[in-house]
């Protein structure tokens, strides 16, 4: 069964399945595992400490793959500068280039005449035309279901592709609250031309940054245990529940102002979860915990998806409506 649309021909691969930049927990053996499957793996260029990290990162990919991978930039990250880490993937001539999470014109503009692909994660229908505008290959869109940094107006997935779909002529990517064959199909039914996970892909064997302690955490999720942080900062984040997320939600409450909460949200805070399974720490999570049943291999991953969104298209081929 072919799994062909824009994308894949514009990104040069087999399925439409991106795995999104994921803070602390996307480097290299995820990355090329997700590439080495068919889909477009992407390492987290501001999870690195410095540009010769990434540069380094960026090759112990090339080593373990040959198949297209991205770079991703949260560009609004407390101001902190990337250029370098930009010029860096510029340099090494990553095949495509992922942005998110501010003003994304200064990283056009510093793309201007480079040959990579670019894609932006988007939580509005202004976003994505906007995205457009400047020049983006493909808009990923993010409902409100999904891990991590959400859009302020608490549209989901459903809503939020098709009225995208609709307002853009490139290539719209389906992100938040997917991790099987039937979310992928259904992504597609909206119009979109692939998928991106972040949740779904934190409980993979490859995950290797992720402690124990997260993936049993998504693992033992109902999809009424995340939570949703920095709302009072107007730049809402959905996490798993713990109880630092809950004193979070407390003082947010009471004082909020990012200087009150700014210790709890710290990228320090956030890696004492993600790689140490402390609980005095928050790791960011999307509602499909709540279908998360176990740690296969990426390459499983895959294996089930595609055969799962076969099924469903046989089944459609073969009722009569
Ligand atoms: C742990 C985690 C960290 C994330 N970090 C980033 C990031 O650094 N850059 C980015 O573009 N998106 C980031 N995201 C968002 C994901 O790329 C993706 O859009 C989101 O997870 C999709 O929703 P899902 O979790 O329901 O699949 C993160 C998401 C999670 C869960």
């Amino acid at each position: 069964m072919q799994w062909k649309t824009r994308l894949t021909s514009m990104l040069g691969i087999r399925y439409p399945i991106i795995q999104g930049g994921l803070a602390y927990l996307a480097y290299s053996e995820l990355a090329a595992a997700v590439s080495n499957a068919g889909g477009l793996g992407q390492i987290t260029a501001m999870s690195l400490s410095s540009p010769n990290d990434l540069r380094n990162e960026i090759h112990k990919v090339r080593a373990k793959t040959k198949r297209p991978f991205g770079v991703n930039f949260a560009i609004g990250q407390h101001g902190r500068p990337f250029t370098d880490m930009l010029n860096v993937a510029i340099e090494e001539k990553v095949p495509v280039i992922s942005m998110t999470g501010g003003n994304p014109t200064p990283v056009f503009e510093q793309l201007k005449g480079v040959d990579v692909k670019k894609l932006v994660l988007v939580a509005a229908k202004r976003q994505a035309v906007k995205a457009e505008d400047l020049g983006a290959d493909a808009v990923m869109v993010v409902g409100q279901e999904g891990g991590g940094h959400i859009g302020k107006e608490d549209i989901s997935t459903m809503v939020l592709v098709p009225q995208v779909v609709d307002s853009v002529s490139i290539p719209v990517i389906a992100s938040g609250g997917i991790g099987d064959g039937r979310g992928f199909m259904a992504a597609l039914s909206l119009g979109a031309e692939g998928i991106e996970m972040g949740t779904r892909f934190i409980a993979t064997k490859e995950c290797v940054h992720a402690h124990q302690n997260y993936k049993q955490a998504l693992i033992d999720a109902s999809e009424n245990d995340t939570s949703v942080i920095k709302r009072s900062l107007g730049a809402p984040g959905r996490v798993i529940r713990n109880s630092w997320t809950d004193q979070i939600l407390e003082i947010e409450k009471i004082d909020p102002t990012y200087e009150a909460i700014k210790s709890y949200i710290s990228g320090d805070a956030n890696c004492a979860y993600v790689h140490n399974g402390h609980e005095d720490g928050f790791g960011w999570a999307g509602q499909i915990a709540g279908r998360i049943k176990d740690v296969p291999s990426v390459e499983e991953l895959f294996d089930r998806i595609i055969k799962e969104a076969g099924t469903v298209r046989e089944r459609w081929n073969d009722t009569e409506y």
